[in-house]
């Protein structure tokens, strides 16, 4: 199923997301651009809001309206985190477009977003909620840790416990917090279940991501390909890879750090992960995350909202960007 179909139950509240989103993220490009200026557009596949939007369904909300702020909110947590993540990864290319700090420098980007931090928990103010806020700004604090603790023991062996738990960190914890939130207003609390899909679901998906790092071309990315061996960054596959190929393979993998890949180079990397096993083991794990999403969720009422968060973890693996 496409992603369009999956979010049927959701689309027009989506949409409704999708306008208060491009009106912030005008906001912020004005601000550095100047008035009267015609930024450029952001896509992306709009992920966390339409998991925010699905999981108040699951929990039997029946307006799901009353959601659109906080759905807006958790997407422009998301894209914040991609303002930095791209200053940490020196990408140049973020959704098929030059990245902030591309366009401009580090210095906006960084700003950019923190402006729109400030701007998603004052959306989320408006439901006048402790819980809301400090649910949310704990996923902001996790994907800081994780990038802090990353680079702050840069020095000790990078393991696949290691590999993993960044990604929960840096991935997982807004999936989670994005499928919990709606539960503060529901049914008075962050739903641990939706808590629990959002970790399983977002690991996995961060999985399928570096795997896409080493496989799939930038165009249908939208963003820099084989920017995981560029940056000399250890994820999972790349663990796992480094591990299987012989020493001349490993040599081979070292010298592509910091440079630019040759097709020669991007070609070897798509061979070797495959004849190593590595893209199946690696899936295999992705796949274990994903179920372990699914079963998170089993107990709560059928209900198209749920079917489509079924379909999601499918997605997550399935995807080609
Ligand atoms: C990119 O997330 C960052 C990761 C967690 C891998 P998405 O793949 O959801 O990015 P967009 O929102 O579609 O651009
Ligand atoms: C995920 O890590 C980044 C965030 C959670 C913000 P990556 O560095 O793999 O994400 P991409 O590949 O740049 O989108
Ligand atoms: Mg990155
Ligand atoms: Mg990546």
């Amino acid at each position: 199923m496409t992603l369009d179909e999956l979010y049927r139950p959701v689309e027009e509240s989506l949409d409704q997301v999708r306008h208060a989103v491009a009106d912030l993220w005008e906001d912020a490009l004005k601000l550095v651009y100047g008035p009267g200026a015609n930024p450029p557009k952001m896509g992306g596949k709009m992920l966390r809001p339409a998991l925010c939007l699905l999981s108040a369904g699951a929990l039997g909300a029946k307006d799901l309206s009353e959601f659109v702020p906080m759905a807006t909110a958790m997407e422009l947590l998301h894209i914040a985190a991609l303002a930095h993540d791209d200053v940490i990864d020196d990408s140049d290319t973020r959704r098929g477009q030059r990245s902030l700090n591309a366009q401009w420098d580090n210095h906006t980007a960084v700003l950019g977003g923190d402006y729109l931090v400030a701007r998603s928990i004052g959306i989320l103010g408006h439901y006048d909620n402790t819980r809301v806020i400090t649910n949310a700004i704990d996923s902001v604090r996790e994907m800081a840790e994780g990038e802090l603790t990353h680079f702050g023991q840069r020095s000790s062996e990078p393991t696949e416990e290691s590999c993993i738990s960044l990604s929960r960190q840096k991935t997982a914890s807004l999936f989670a917090v994005t499928c919990s939130t709606p539960g503060c207003l529901t049914i008075g609390e962050p739903s641990r279940a939706l808590h629990n899909y959002g970790h399983g679901f977002g690991i996995a998906f961060q999985i399928a991501d570096d795997l896409l790092d080493l496989t799939q071309d930038p165009e249908t990315l939208g963003k820099p390909a084989c920017g995981d061996i560029v940056e000399g960054k250890t994820t999972l596959p790349l663990l796992q890879l480094r591990a299987a190929l012989d020493e001349e393979g490993v040599q081979r993998l070292a010298t592509m750090t910091g440079g630019e890949l040759t097709e020669d180079d991007k070609e070897w990397v798509g061979t070797v992960i495959e004849s190593t096993g590595v893209r199946a083991r690696t899936e295999a794990v992705a796949q274990g995350y994903a179920d372990d999403a699914r079963r998170s969720i089993q107990d709560l009422s059928p209900s198209r909202y749920k079917d489509t968060m079924v379909g999601l973890t499918e997605f997550a693996l399935a995807r080609v960007s």
